[in-house]
């Protein structure tokens, strides 16, 4: 795999500094909706500019709105030659999504102008009434998930424009320490999301199961957890005959990447992570139409999320034992794929009538989740691009979540929304299973169109049988159309800081 995306900005500090002070090339302050006199460090600038943001407030020009980005030229008022001025909207409805949104867009923004060093003040924090080390977190999140771009395969720009510093800027007696603290955190899940971002854009000629692989094993070695990739041919000593009948289609033969983050005394794993790795989804015999398929190169996002929040665990070393089980494979038809009707045994010993040879996240993630119970992981965590119909009932904004156990999935919507991942929850209701029931095997592996979302985690459910599980489909999440706040188009690297959250709350 080609060299990973640096974090940029490369540098987030803090400094004790009043904001008019500050000599860098641009100052992000910001606004709240329905404020006509600024205060603060925003009313500190106003006042250096004699007036100038509370004039274009009075003569609407501007008015703190959500997303509202004004760039005010100081003409030597002060030391940086702009201010950027954000709205950050109603103050009861400012959050820390809209800390990270409001950073991303600001620097995305400073950055076409040619701003290299940037200052900021900690949104939120004052007025806003967040708690400063969260919003500092967020604000480093934002900024390096906002300035992320993609561009291994371009040809290099003579004059690229790049953010290289974002200081923030707080007042004296600010706690410090915590604040440090944050910007560490903050930094370590974006590059863990900038890695997961990475994998999901490669192109699938060069990130092909092994390629994936290889992917995993260079991010364990850089950040110290291990990693422990199966052939073919373990496999079929395992008796992965579902994972096994997806890959056979492939000329790129299949893996199973096995990560362990252990620190502490824990014999066995308190979750395991599994997450979907098809590293391009053609279909299979059931052959998708030509629209669109170049976004299959993103159906390894679950596995991606996965690598991504472990090399977070790892760094912040979570004093806990968590497991991860991708299963890479490509969908591809042939002349050796599997065949509408076929049946294939599972490692659980579950026969699985084929339907639809495009159903294989299912086929894959059945031994997966198989392996990783066999590991003896105590809860069970899964990451999967697995149905179109989950896209329908959800659009773009929330992944759906499904699970067997009630305070389980209780845990882990908590732990989305302090990461500020949406999910929601999805029924799972005795009566759908009779969708997935075969005439001449246990089970099928798709249950027609109505209710797809759900019959697909019925199907996954029969693997996963007693243990605390939460499915979270995330296809309608994984990938971004356009710019917006701290997402780019591309790959969004969903469910890392949701995963890393549950991996710190199950630490202690
Ligand atoms: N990878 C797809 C699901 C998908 C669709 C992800 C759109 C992201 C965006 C999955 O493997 C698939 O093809 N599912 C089928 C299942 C059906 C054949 C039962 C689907 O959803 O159509
Ligand atoms: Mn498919
Ligand atoms: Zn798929």
């Amino acid at each position: 795999m080609a060299a990973r995306t640096p974090a940029e900005p490369a540098r987030t500090t803090l400094r004790v500094e009043d904001v008019t002070a500050y000599r860098g090339d641009a100052l992000v302050v910001n606004l709240f909706e329905g404020v006509r006199e600024p205060a603060g460090a925003t009313g500190a600038v106003d006042k250096a500019l004699g007036g100038a943001i509370s004039t274009l407030i009075r003569q609407k020009e501007m008015s703190g709105k959500t997303g509202e980005l004004t760039a005010v030229h100081t003409f030597g008022r002060l030391p940086v030659a702009r201010v950027l001025v954000a709205g950050l909207g109603k103050k009861e409805k400012f959050d820390l999504e809209g800390v990270r949104a409001v950073t991303g867009e600001a620097l995305r923004l400073l950055r076409r102008t040619g701003a290299r060093r940037v200052g900021t003040i900690l949104h939120g924090a004052g007025a806003g009434g967040l708690d400063p080390a969260a919003a500092a977190r967020a604000v480093t999140e934002g900024a390096i998930l906002g300035c992320y771009r993609f561009e291994r395969y371009k040809k290099p720009e003579g004059d690229r424009k790049v953010l290289e510093e974002l200081t923030i800027l707080i007042r004296e007696g600010a706690e410090r320490r915590a604040l440090e603290e944050a910007l560490r955190r903050g930094r370590i899940v974006a590059e863990g999301i900038t890695l997961a971002r990475d994998l999901v854009n490669t192109p699938p000629n060069e990130l092909t199961p092994a390629g994936l692989a290889a992917a995993a094993a260079a991010a364990a070695r850089s950040w110290g957890f291990s990693c422990q990739i199966l052939d073919r041919g373990q496999m079929r000593r395992l008796g992965m005959g579902a994972l096994l009948g997806v890959a056979q289609g492939s000329a790129n033969p299949p893996r199973l990447i096995v990560l362990r983050h252990r620190r502490g005394r824990q014999a066995k794993p308190a979750v395991a992570f599994v997450g979907k790795g098809v590293t391009f989804d053609a279909g299979g015999i059931s052959l998708k139409p030509a629209e669109n398929m170049e976004s299959m190169k993103g159906d390894m996002s679950g596995a991606a999320a996965v690598i991504g929040a472990f090399t977070a665990l790892a760094r912040l070393q979570a004093p806990l034992h968590v497991l991860g089980v991708i299963p890479a494979v490509e969908n591809m038809p042939s002349g050796t794929a599997t065949r509408p009707g076929d049946i294939l045994r599972a490692m659980s010993g579950k026969t699985i009538e084929v339907i639809n040879t495009d159903a294989e996240g299912r086929l894959i993630l059945a031994d997966a989740l198989t392996y990783a119970r066999r590991e003896g992981a105590a809860r069970l965590v899964d990451i999967a691009t697995l149905t179109g119909a989950c896209v329908v009932a959800l659009g773009t904004i929330r992944s759906g979540a499904f699970a067997n156990d009630e305070a389980w999935m209780a845990a882990v919507r908590e732990a989305s929304e302090e990461a500020g991942e949406k999910i929601w929850p999805l029924p799972m209701d005795e009566e759908y299973d009779e969708l997935i029931k075969s005439d001449v095997a246990e089970i099928k592996n798709s249950g027609g169109r109505k209710g797809g979302a759900i019959t697909a985690a019925k199907f996954l459910a029969h693997f996963v049988e007693k243990t605390p599980w939460v499915h979270l489909d995330i296809a309608g999440t994984f990938e971004a159309d356009k710019e917006k706040g701290y997402r780019v188009k591309g790959g969004t690297g969903v469910t890392v800081r949701t995963l890393v959250e549950i991996g710190l709350r199950l630490a202690g």
